[in-house]
C-alpha cells in the first residue's frame, strides 16, 4: 500500500469542519454527496459554527429531515440543530436573481424573464444547475453571515462539470453564436439557418423544444436584452473561482469502493490540485462494513476451508457453514475495496482518506446523519 494512502489515513475532517468557510461536496453520481454534504454540515453546527447546508434535489425524507417542505430557495433553521440552516437549490429562480442583479434596469429584467427562450433555458441548460449552485453560493457567501457553508454538487455525468460548468455558460452566453445573432438587420430566417449551420448541440437543444416562426423573435430579444450583460456574469464567474481557490475553502470528493467510481474521483482530484483548488479529503462512502470481532482475524480461506468441513457434518451445521461462506466473500469484497482505493490514491495525496461502512439502511434523518458523521471524524 501506497505510503501518501497510509499517510491519509491519518487525518480525519474534523479539522476541516472546525476551520473552513466554504466546503464544497462532489463526485459522480449517487456516491452520497448529499448526504455528506448534510453531515459535514451538522458537524460544523455541533462545533458552534453559523452553518448553512446548501442541497441540491435531496431526497423527499432527507429534506424533510431538514426541515425543507418546499422547494422555495430560502435558508429554513433545521429544527432541533442550534446554528444550522439548510436550503434547496431552486434553479429558477436563482437564475431569475442573477438576472435582476445583471441587468442594467428592471424593465430589461423583466423583458428577459418573460422571454419564452429563457423561460425554456433556464430550466434545462446543460450546466445551469452547476452554474446556479455556485451562484447561490457566493451569494450566501457574501451575504449569509456563516461562518461555514457546505455546499452539495448537482449529479452530473462528470464530476470535473462543477469546475467547467461557470466557463460553459458564460462561454455560451457571450459566444460566437450570439455576434452572429447580433448582426445587425439579421432576419429571423437568416438566424435560423446560421444557427442550423452550425449544428450547436447545446443551443440547438434549448431551442428545439420551442416551435414556430415566433421562437425566432424570442432568441433574437434574448441575446439582444443580454448584450452589456456578460462582463457582470463573467466576473461574477470568476469571483466565484477565486473563492474556491481561497485556502479557507475545501473540496472534500465522495466516491465508493468501486473502481469506476474511484477512478472519476482520482480524476477529479488531480484537476483541483492542477486547478489550484484546496483539497480537504476524499470520503470512501458505502464501503463493506468490517466482520463482527469474533470473526475478523479468520481469513476467507480458513473460513471456506471450516465450511466445507463443517458442511459434511450433517444438516444442522450448513447454517453455520453459510455464514463462514459469507464471511469469506464479504472479507474479499472489502480487500478488494482496499486495492482499488490505494490504486486511486497511487502518486496523489487526498490529505485525509475517510471510509464510511454501507448503513443498515438509508441515511435520511438526523440520527442517520450523525452516525455518518462518526466516521467522518474519527
Ligand atoms: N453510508 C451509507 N449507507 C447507506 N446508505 C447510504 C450511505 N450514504 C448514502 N446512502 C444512501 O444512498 C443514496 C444516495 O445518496 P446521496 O443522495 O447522498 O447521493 P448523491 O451523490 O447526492 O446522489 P446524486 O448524484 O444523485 O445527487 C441515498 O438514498 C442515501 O440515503
Ligand atoms: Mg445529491
Amino acid at each position: 500500500m501506497s505510503r501518501a494512502l497510509d499517510a491519509a489515513r491519518q487525518h480525519d475532517l474534523s479539522t476541516v469542519v472546525d476551520t473552513r468557510h466554504v466546503i464544497v461536496c462532489t463526485g459522480p453520481g449517487g456516491v452520497g454527496k448529499t448526504t455528506t454534504a448534510a453531515s459535514l454540515a451538522l458537524g460544523a453546527a455541533a462545533r458552534g459554527r453559523r452553518t448553512i447546508v446548501l442541497t441540491i434535489d435531496p431526497a423527499r425524507r432527507l429534506a424533510q429531515s431538514l426541515g425543507l417542505g418546499k422547494l422555495d430557495n430560502q435558508p429554513r433553521p433545521v429544527k432541533g440543530v442550534d446554528g444550522l440552516d439548510a436550503m434547496m437549490l431552486d434553479m429558477k429562480r436563482t437564475f431569475d436573481e442573477v438576472i435582476d442583479r445583471h441587468a442594467s434596469d428592471p424593465a430589461r429584467a423583466q423583458r428577459i424573464k418573460t422571454n419564452r427562450f429563457y423561460r425554456q433555458m433556464s430550466g434545462s441548460l446543460a450546466g445551469t444547475q452547476e452554474y446556479m449552485a455556485m451562484e447561490k453560493l457566493y451569494d450566501l457567501h457574501s451575504t449569509g453571515g456563516y461562518d461555514c457553508i457546505v455546499i452539495d454538487t448537482p449529479p452530473t455525468r462528470n464530476a470535473l462539470d462543477f469546475l467547467d460548468a461557470p466557463r460553459r455558460l458564460t462561454d455560451f452566453l457571450e459566444g460566437r453564436f450570439l455576434k452572429m445573432f447580433l448582426a445587425p438587420g439579421m432576419a429571423a430566417g437568416k438566424l435560423a439557418t446560421r444557427a442550423a449551420g452550425f449544428g450547436a448541440g447545446l443551443f440547438m437543444r434549448a431551442a428545439s423544444r420551442l416551435t414556430g416562426q415566433a421562437v425566432l423573435g424570442d432568441l433574437a430579444e434574448f441575446f439582444q436584452s443580454f448584450e452589456g450583460m456578460y462582463d457582470g456574469f463573467k466576473n461574477r464567474a470568476q469571483a466565484v473561482y477565486h473563492l474556491l481557490q481561497q485556502p479557507t475553502s475545501a473540496f472534500v470528493v465522495v466516491a465508493t469502493g468501486e473502481v469506476p467510481a474511484l477512478r472519476e474521483a482520482r480524476f477529479f482530484l488531480q484537476r483541483l490540485e492542477s486547478d489550484g483548488m484546496p483539497t480537504a479529503g476524499l470520503v470512501v462512502n458505502r464501503v463493506t462494513p468490517p466482520p463482527p470481532a469474533g470473526l475478523a482475524p479468520v481469513t476467507p480461506q480458513a473460513a471456506r476451508a471450516a465450511a466445507a468441513t463443517l458442511e459434511q457434518d450433517g444438516p444442522e451445521s450448513r447454517a453455520a457453514a453459510a455464514l463462514l461462506r459469507l464471511h469469506a466473500g464479504r472479507v474479499e469484497v472489502a480487500q478488494r475495496e482496499r486495492h482499488a482505493i490505494a490504486a486511486a490514491l497511487h502518486g496523489i495525496d487526498p490529505r485525509a482518506l475517510v471510509q464510511v461502512p454501507l448503513m443498515a439502511t438509508d441515511v435520511y434523518d438526523l440520527p442517520g446523519l450523525t452516525a455518518i458523521g462518526q466516521h467522518l471524524y474519527s
